[in-house]
């Protein structure tokens, strides 16, 4: 009877074994065979079925900006446009490659500039010479026509100039300069999953996961892609009628390239403060937050403990998601009763970063030690913990706190969550002080009064006419 019981599980999972198969058995080659044969640009996965690429295979966008212009523009003010140039990468990439003398640099290479990778040769050293290479462009992502994995770069890049095809979601797409080809895959968010999910090579810890915490969401049943969320106008998924290009046929919706996700911090910095902004409004609606089962009142002198629920309601993956290194929301939480004299905070920023204790929502990345690392991403062993939230669903956290014997009138709680993609600490040890200033954003907030009164809580007193 018992046994039965407890076999049901393992029958369960024997039936559906690809749910969890994914964490049991990341990709990592078995044998120098394996490599060569797989993976030309080790120990990323990318490949380009064969084709020795050069560089001359790629267009500039500004040859796509002629008649793409509002694409053109919308995609040169994103991260990914940047993801060579970004100097928080730039800084890491330079510590990583040192420390593994250059044989990481495919890998990092990989994601952040394809068309370096496959065509250039590029490597670390390239950081601070004249030579700038593209980020995730037009060509990338327009010449992917294949993939053969969900992780670690594994798509297929196969531009091909002389029949000069771009792959795109529409079928019936007619352009003057280039012929278009109907491709499923850019539709679905397997497209997203091969940069979006980041492997160790060497012990296959899931550093990044952001494609498979959107797999395993409601989202995926509901059959909402991260294109439905991140190639709108904005927040949401809202309709967005045009022309994608200057003599192209009028759309219901028109898939945007904003590709706006929370790293406010690296737009800004790089002056583009419209996108900058779109960022936010991301950030905005990404989450709610509220105060739980509030006492009716509460007593001078006695402790008190306040529930806060903070839920992800638009984040399609774990909140929040991504370079596991930095991002990090958290809750300022306060009670006063004079704003700026607060008799009790948890959640300030003190030396660039976010006081102990915080109520953070995060992951913690582990050397083989089981100690915590911070930037040194290739040490990474195991995940130490992670507390972010799941796509819709919520986390739950107390503050207890003594209410001062002389408090009188009322008590203003105030709790706000907040996001920064890395901390001001963080960018400072890896760039110098001074030169870049991170931005904090307020994703929601919730304030709340609670009367201060010398009497007995209901609950208490009906708890105690039961004794
Ligand atoms: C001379 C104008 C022109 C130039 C230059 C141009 N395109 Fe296009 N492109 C078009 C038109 C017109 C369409 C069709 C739009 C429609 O049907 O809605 C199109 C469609 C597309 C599509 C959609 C294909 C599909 O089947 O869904 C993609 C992708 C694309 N272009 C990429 C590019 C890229 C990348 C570049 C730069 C290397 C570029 N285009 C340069 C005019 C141009
Ligand atoms: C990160 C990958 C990525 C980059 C970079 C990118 N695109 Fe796209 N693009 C896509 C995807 C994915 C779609 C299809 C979205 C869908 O249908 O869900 C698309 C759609 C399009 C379309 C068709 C839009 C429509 O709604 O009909 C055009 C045209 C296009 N892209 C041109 C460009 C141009 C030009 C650039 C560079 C300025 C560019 N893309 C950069 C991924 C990308
Ligand atoms: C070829 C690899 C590649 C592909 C394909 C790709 N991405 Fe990215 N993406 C990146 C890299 C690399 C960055 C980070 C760049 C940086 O921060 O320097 C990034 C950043 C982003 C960001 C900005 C995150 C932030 O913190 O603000 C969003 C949003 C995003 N990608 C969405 C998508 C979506 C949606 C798709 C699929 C349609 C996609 N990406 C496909 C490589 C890729
Ligand atoms: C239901 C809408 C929705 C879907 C689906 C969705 N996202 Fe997001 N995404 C958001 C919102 C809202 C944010 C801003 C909050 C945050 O940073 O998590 C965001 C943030 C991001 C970021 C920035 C990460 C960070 O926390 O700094 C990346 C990268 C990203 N998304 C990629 C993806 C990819 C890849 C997919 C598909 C596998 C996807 N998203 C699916 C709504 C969505
Ligand atoms: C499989 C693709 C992939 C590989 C491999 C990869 N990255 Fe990234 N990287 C990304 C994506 C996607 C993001 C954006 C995630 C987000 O917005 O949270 C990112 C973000 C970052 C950021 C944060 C940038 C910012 O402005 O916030 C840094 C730094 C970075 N990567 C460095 C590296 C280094 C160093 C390596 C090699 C050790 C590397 N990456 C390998 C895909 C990749």
């Amino acid at each position: 009877m018992i046994w039965g019981l407890l076999l049901l599980p393992f029958v369960v999972l024997a039936q559906h074994p690809t749910g969890n198969e994914k964490w049991l058995h990341p990709h990592k080659p078995t044998s120098q065979a394996e490599i060569d044969a797989q993976m030309p640009f080790y120990p990323s996965r990318a490949s380009t079925g064969g084709m020795d690429l050069k560089p001359e295979m790629f267009e500039d966008p500004q040859v796509c900006k002629g008649c793409h212009q509002e694409i053109y523009r919308q995609w040169s003010q994103s991260v990914m446009a940047n993801s060579w140039d970004d100097p928080i990468y730039q800084a890491l990439f330079k510590r990583a490659s040192e420390a593994t003398k250059g044989e990481i640099d495919n890998f990092c290479i990989a994601c952040h500039s394809p068309i370096g990778m496959t065509s250039m040769k590029a490597t670390s050293a390239m950081i601070g010479s004249d030579q700038t290479l593209p980020g995730v462009n037009c060509e990338v992502c327009h010449n992917i026509s294949e993939l053969s994995g969900h992780d670690n770069a594994a798509y297929v890049l196969t531009p091909n100039r002389a029949m000069h095809v771009k792959l795109g979601p529409r079928t019936d797409a007619e352009s003057p300069y280039h012929k278009t080809e109907f491709s499923d895959l850019h539709t679905r968010s397997e497209f997203c999953s091969v940069c979006h999910n980041v492997t160790h090579p060497m012990n296959s810890t899931p550093i990044e996961r952001t494609y498979d915490e959107w797999q395993e969401s409601v989202y995926n049943e509901q059959g909402v892609q991260c294109q439905d969320c991140h190639m709108t106008p904005g927040p949401g998924t809202s309709d967005n009628p045009g022309k994608s290009a200057i003599m192209g046929k009028d759309r219901k919706h028109i898939y945007s390239h904003d590709f706006s996700g929370g790293n406010s911090t690296l737009l800004e910095h790089l002056g583009h403060s419209e996108s900058a902004q779109l960022s936010r409004d991301m950030l905005r609606s990404a989450a709610t937050i509220e105060f739980m089962n509030l006492p009716s009142h509460v007593i001078p002198g006695e402790p008190v403990t306040i529930k806060v629920k903070v839920t992800n309601t638009g984040a399609g993956h774990k909140l929040p998601t991504g370079f596991p290194e930095g991002r990090e929301v958290w809750i300022d939480f306060s009670a006063s009763h004079d704003k700026n004299r607060p008799l009790y905070r948890s959640g300030a920023v003190v030396n660039g970063e976010t006081e102990a204790g915080t109520r953070n929502f995060k992951v913690w990345l582990g050397d083989k030690n089981g100690d915590i690392v911070d930037l040194n991403v290739w040490e990474v062993d195991r995940v130490l913990a992670d507390n972010r939230i799941p796509p819709k669903g919520f986390a739950i956290v107390d503050y207890t706190f003594v209410v001062p014997e002389d408090s009188k009138g009322k008590l203003t709680l105030a709790a706000s969550l907040k996001y920064w993609p890395f901390s001001q600490h963080l960018v400072d040890e890896l760039l110098g002080a001074g030169k870049m200033k991170v931005d904090i954003v307020e994703m929601t907030a919730a304030t709340t009064t609670l009367a201060v009164k010398n009497e007995p809580l209901p609950s208490l007193i009906a708890q105690d006419s039961h004794h």
